[in-house]
């Protein structure tokens, strides 16, 4: 039996187990970005069952990254007391929970502005003046600041998954000509700003980043960039990374690449580039998500110390007391299948989240 199932320290928090629940947005806060509370039950929920780490769905730092109606916001005071209410919700269940902080960028609802000019299916998007971008910057140190008020554990700067910080690490969608852009020490210049101001205001509370190992774009963020982003901002005292893939221009047949020829390890959609980002940043603590769902996977995950955690989403979805079961032996896998039910469009804000699958 490995560790799964015992305490483990990221900085200066110390987690019941090696779970954490990956951020994912239940899509349920009223049109000015205030959480509803129906969904500060479902976390509730998941700190009964046991989750080690819960990291809330991603949150807006400022109103114009927005990405979707139904997107919680840490962007006013206004905001606070609910998330108040859903920090002691988890705290009371005795479970520890982090901020995920995150702006759209190109992706943005109401104004869409990134790295450089960006054409999409139907839409385009403009660059951002230095002078936002510093406001941005600034943006996500007072969301950062809001999170410790609002009584989180910590923050998570969302860097994965195609939102503005992804936009600016991408080759594709970073066309810059200024010291944003260009180089790689260019491109990942907003995310080292955005993690210095964060840790400025924060101090020793935990500070964690979600990273792309590969946007799977043919010349976007490549696991060779990533491992160098990564192994800087752990140099600079990051307390832990979550690896995860994907962006703009993704090409699903380009995802292959992340796997890993271990057998064991088959599940684990990123399990070949998390080892060398692994390589790169220990001793960092690290999870990896995506497709995680078998206890056999999750104690190779361990036991070949690909990671120190294992981060999972929709498995949490349908079974949100999944940490209790495999703990007792209940069952040795989650039920999920990945169907994706639960953000489909029908669906997608448009109800609480939840699973749909045999319902
Ligand atoms: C309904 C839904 C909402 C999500 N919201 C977020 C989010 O707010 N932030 C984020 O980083 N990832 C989000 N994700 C992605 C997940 O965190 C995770 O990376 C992905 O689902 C793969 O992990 P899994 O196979 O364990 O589900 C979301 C996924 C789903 C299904």
């Amino acid at each position: 039996m490995s560790t799964l199932f015992e305490p483990f320290s990221i900085g200066s928090i110390k987690l019941r187990n090696r779970f954490i629940r990956s951020a994912t947005t239940t899509y349920w806060a009223d049109e000015k970005g205030v959480l509803r509370p129906e969904a500060v039950e479902l976390y509730r929920r998941l700190a009964e069952g046991e989750v080690g780490l819960i990291v809330k769905g991603h949150m807006y730092v400022s109103d114009g990254g927005k990405v979707h109606n139904g997107m919680a916001g840490i962007s006013s005071e206004a905001h606070i007391p609910m998330l108040r209410r859903l920090t002691e919700a988890v705290h009371g269940a005795g479970g520890l929970i982090v901020a995920q902080l995150n702006h759209g960028g190109i992706q943005s609802l109401v104004d869409r502005a990134g790295p450089s000019e960006y054409v999409g299916e139907g839409w385009k998007a403009r660059a951002l003046s230095q002078k936002e971008i510093w406001s941005i910057i600034e943006a996500f140190g007072d969301a950062a600041d809001r999170a410790m008020e609002a009584g989180f554990d910590g923050v998570q700067i969302h860097g994965a998954h195609g939102y503005l910080i992804s936009q600016f690490l991408s080759r594709l969608v970073n066309r810059r000509e200024d010291g944003w852009g260009g180089s790689l020490e260019n491109r990942m210049r907003l995310l080292i700003e955005v993690y210095k101001e964060i840790r400025n205001r924060v101090g020793a509370a935990p500070v964690l980043l979600k990273l792309n190992c590969d946007d799977f774009s043919p010349e976007g963020f490549t696991v060779e960039d990533s491992a160098r982003v990564a192994r800087e901002i752990c140099d600079r005292g990051l307390d832990a990374l979550e690896i995860s893939g994907g962006g703009i221009g993704r090409i699903a047949e380009l995802m292959a690449r992340a796997r890993s020829n271990d057998p064991e390890l088959s599940e684990a959609s990123f399990a070949g580039h998390a080892a060398r980002i692994r390589e790169a940043t220990r001793p960092t603590p690290m999870s990896i998500v995506n497709g995680i769902r078998s206890l056999r996977c999750m104690e190779a995950i361990i036991k070949k110390d690909l990671a120190d955690l294992i981060s999972m989403s929709r498995p949490f979805i349908r079974e949100p007391d999944l940490v209790k079961r495999l703990r007792e032996g209940r069952q040795g896998a989650a039920t999920c299948t990945s169907c994706d039910l639960c953000r489909s469009r029908e669906v997608f804000g448009k109800m609480l989240l939840r699973c749909h699958l045999d319902k």
